[in-house]
């Protein structure tokens, strides 16, 4: 596997990760290391002029490719972006430049933004999540004066830099200035990443890709679709999260990954921590199918809730 850093398998790794260092200085996280990483050197984050908020939020993410279940195309595709991130100062040395603009699609809790961390800590670049209530400012140029601060931020390091759900724009949907006011965001975003010639990775996610015209598709090195997952996918997944806790073998597994189709990762997570609690409630240090049951038809009611309230 020539050293390079192996989705899934960071712990294992040939290649230490922890030794390479972001151009800030940041230093890698060293997953599966014993010894604590240096603290990060402290980096002026940006403000919003008006309101003193800060414009992102920087973090240190020690997180597997395990952690995630996607379908074999995305995770390849993450991998490859991964790689060619690690040969970053080979490839400039050539004149080329690896994939570092990337837009995610995809419904809700599917993945998008515990994919971007896992990215960070697999490439060892600090994660950078842009925080968009503080870019979007009631000033006058002023929400564009951010976003520059931001992509100046970005393009002097070398992070992971998330532009979570960058086509919603607080208000409510019913609102009719909200569709000029996201196309607004949406431009000056798709400015910057025109003229973006930095080190960092810059990823957007959407749940709303309909809201997105032709031109913002053309911008991005790499478009990753996630979806739902199928009951093969749901089943690892109940897997993997009801793996935290004893489980009895009665746990109808297969049953439920049947029973919950159109259900998100994040969904069949919120299931699994359900029962593990309910049954930590109970004074039992085993979890039952009941509970599974029980965590089951907890998630629907709070899925009905949901679609009452949106
Ligand atoms: N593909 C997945 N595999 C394993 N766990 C997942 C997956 N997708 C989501 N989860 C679980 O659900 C949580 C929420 O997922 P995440 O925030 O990444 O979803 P998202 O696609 O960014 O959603 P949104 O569109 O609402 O921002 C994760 O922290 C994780 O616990
Ligand atoms: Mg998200």
């Amino acid at each position: 596997m020539n050293g390079r850093p192996r989705l899934g398998s960071a712990r294992r790794t040939s290649l230490p990760l922890g030794e390479r260092t972001g151009a800030d200085g940041a230093p890698a996280v060293k997953l599966g290391s014993a010894r604590r990483p240096a603290p990060p050197p402290r980096v002026e984050i940006p403000h919003d002029a008006d309101r003193g908020l800060p414009l992102l939020r920087l973090s240190s993410e020690a997180r597997l490719m395990d952690d995630l279940v996607l379908g074999d195309h995305v995770k390849e595709r993450l991998q490859y972006i991964v790689d060619e991130n690690a040969k970053l100062d080979d490839l400039r040395a050539l004149g080329l430049k690896p994939k570092r603009t990337i837009l995610f699609c995809g419904p809700p809790g599917t993945g998008k933004t515990l994919s971007a961390r896992i990215m960070s800590s697999m490439i060892g670049y600090r994660f950078a999540y842009i925080l968009f209530d503080s870019i979007v400012s009631s000033l006058l140029g002023e929400t564009a004066t951010n976003m520059r601060k931001v992509f100046s931020f970005v393009e002097e390091g070398r992070y992971v830099a998330l532009f979570d759900e960058f086509d919603i724009v607080g208000k409510s949907r019913d609102d009719p200035t909200e569709h000029g006011e996201i196309k607004r965001v949406v431009n000056h975003f798709m400015q910057m990443l025109d003229t973006y010639d930095g080190d960092s990775i810059i990823i957007a996610a959407t749940n709303h890709p309909h809201l997105l015209d032709g031109a913002v598709w053309r911008r991005f090195d790499e478009i990753l679709h996630f979806d739902l997952p199928g009951p093969g996918q749901r089943r690892e997944i109940l897997e993997k999260y009801l793996g935290y806790a004893r489980h009895d073998p009665d746990c109808d597994l297969e049953r439920m990954a049947r029973n919950t189709g159109k259900y998100s990762p994040a969904d069949l997570a919120q299931i699994c921590k359900d029962a593990i609690r309910f049954s930590v409630i109970r004074g039992r240090d085993t979890v039952l199918n009941s509970d599974m049951e029980w965590a089951f038809n907890e998630q629907k009611r709070r899925k009905r809730a949901i679609r009452k309230g949106a």
